[in-house]
């Protein structure tokens, strides 16, 4: 099995991610590092623990990494702020029981650096909150890169925006952070931004299968993405689905062919007021920057589903 490090900041759509990757028989789930985003650091991190110990995996450790950006003293807005009430699609406190087991005494960022620096076999980073702890790591020791084969990260977007008119969220919560991770050489990185993940929308007919598998992971994933449809209403056409943006890269560890890639440069704005946090895809034909993403313009809704429903239907799950 492919061993991964998940980067979370749970969140509705985090909680289904970690599912996927916990319950997946070809992934091995090794750590997941925590950090500020959705929501504040306690509250992503009780939340992963909810989400584990719900599908009866809390063999597998979380360590709490950042609680703040690594280069700014809070968000360049605050998105903390009024996302406290239970039907919060974003965060708030998943609902599900409270977590019984702890987080690890050992913080996210020593976790991925000792990791990273003891492995004899390359590992998979799946970072789909703002890139704090691992941007964090890097700074510690350049050369973790050499013990990973890809990082998938979730953010960033080229026709499309969510936080601003310009920017993703993850990327613009952090954005020196991304612009490190994004500029530090890792050998493969795939970026997934909103123009793949809001291909991939779920359905309140997907939601009403995956609760009918009756395991714990279906039915806490169509809860979940059930509150995610009703806060997408408007945004979206239709208005019965919605994206669950982390998921898509848990599941294109396994099935590739789930999105439709191009390489090329990216660069994150950390300067301009106007556009800070955004992704700057360079799409010219003849550019000559060095391509250092292979970003996903396209995903297949229809596998996602499938691949929903088979992960989270086995009776481990
Ligand atoms: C991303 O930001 C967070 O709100 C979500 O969990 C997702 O990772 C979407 O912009
Ligand atoms: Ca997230």
């Amino acid at each position: 099995a492919r061993k991964i490090i998940l980067d979370v900041d749970t969140g509705t759509d985090d909680a289904v991610a970690i599912m996927f990757a916990a319950l997946h028989p070809e992934l091995d789930l090794i750590g997941v590092t925590t950090v500020n985003g959705n929501v504040p650091l306690a509250r992503t991190t009780d939340n992963t623990l909810r989400v584990l110990d719900w599908i009866g995996r809390s063999d597998i450790p979380v360590f709490p990494g950042l609680a703040r950006p690594i280069a700014r003293r809070g968000f360049p807005a605050s998105r903390h702020f009024g996302r406290d009430s239970d039907d919060d699609p974003h965060g708030s406190a998943l609902p599900i029981p409270e977590p019984s087991s702890k987080a690890q005494d050992t913080g996210a960022v020593e976790f991925l650096v000792e990791t990273l620096r003891s492995t004899t076999e390359q590992l998979t980073l799946v970072p789909v909150g703002p890139m704090s702890n691992i941007a964090t790591a890097l700074a510690v020791d350049p050369s973790l890169t050499e013990a990973v084969d890809e990082v998938v990260a979730m953010g960033g977007g080229h026709a499309v925006a969510n936080v601003t008119a310009s920017a993703e969220f993850n990327i613009w919560a952090d954005p020196e952070a991304a612009a490190l991770v994004l500029s530090a050489g890792f050998g493969r990185l795939t970026l997934v931004p909103l123009d793949a993940t809001h291909q991939a929308l779920v359905t309140e007919e997907d939601c009403a299968a995956l609760d009918a598998l009756g395991t714990p992971a279906g039915v806490a994933a169509s809860r979940f993405v059930s509150r995610r449809i009703a806060a997408y209403r408007t945004a979206v056409e239709g208005g019965n689905a919605a994206p669950v943006h982390d998921v898509v890269c848990t599941a294109y560890l396994v099935r590739p062919d789930l999105l439709t890639t191009r390489h090329l440069p990216v660069e994150v704005d950390t300067a301009s007021p106007l556009t800070i946090g955004r992704t700057v895809i360079d799409t010219r034909p003849g550019s000559s920057l060095d391509p250092n993403a292979h970003v996903a313009f396209g995903a297949d809704a229809r596998l996602l589903t499938e691949l929903l429903l088979g992960t989270f239907g086995a009776v481990s799950g």
